[in-house]
């Protein structure tokens, strides 16, 4: 009987304390924006890794699938500082700690609707991790446009993926995460 009960509480005990490490775990958004793919690869592969919550950035009129059309949508919105109105809106963002923001390099900055995302919420205080897909340019200046948009934001270690990333792109991404403080799952 006294066994039992001795069994019994030691596993009330270790439920509350994983309930515990569980509460204390920061919460993590993936958000991401990709037209072709390479960034929601990426950025699944980041989910499976970190947790938390997966969501993307969708436009009420999405870019063209024709590469070379897009090409001139972007740099027009670009040049007009444009806002694209979004599809997509993030519930509750205020329970989120740390935001992991893909996206992929165009025209050498941020997409136009990485900045309406930006714009629309205040993530002062949160911990924004940026990874970006490229086609040789890495960042260029989307580091900065991310900083500027949201000046109170702490900005983590970034992560640049040639287009979907080569065979060492799980091994980078969990190298990644942790030197971001973020134990893989
Ligand atoms: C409109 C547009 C502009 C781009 N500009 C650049 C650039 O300036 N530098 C670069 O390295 N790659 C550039 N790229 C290539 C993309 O960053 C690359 O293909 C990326 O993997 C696409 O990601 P996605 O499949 O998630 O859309 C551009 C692609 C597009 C569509």
């Amino acid at each position: 009987m006294m066994k039992k009960f001795l069994l019994l509480a030691l596993t009330l005990f270790c439920m509350e304390a994983q309930i515990e490490a569980q509460s204390q775990r920061p919460k993590i958004l993936v958000v991401y924006s990709s037209r072709g793919g390479n960034t929601r690869g990426i950025a699944r592969q980041i989910h499976e890794r970190a947790g938390g919550d997966l969501f993307e950035i969708e436009c009420i009129t999405p870019y063209s699938r024709n590469y070379n059309t897009c090409l001139d949508e972007a740099l027009r919105d670009q040049r007009a500082n444009a806002r694209p109105a979004l599809k997509t809106h993030v519930n509750n963002m205020a329970q989120y700690d740390i935001i992991l923001l893909g996206y992929p390099n165009w025209w050498a900055s941020i997409p136009a609707p990485i900045a309406s995302f930006l714009e629309e919420y205040d993530l002062s205080g949160k911990t924004i991790i940026p990874f970006c897909s490229h086609g040789g340019g890495r960042f260029g200046q989307s580091l900065m446009a991310i900083a500027k948009l949201e000046p109170r934001a702490k900005i983590g270690e970034a992560l640049s993926v040639s287009y979907s990333g080569g065979s060492s792109l799980p091994n980078d991404i969990t190298a990644w995460l942790r030197r971001n403080g973020i134990t893989a799952q």
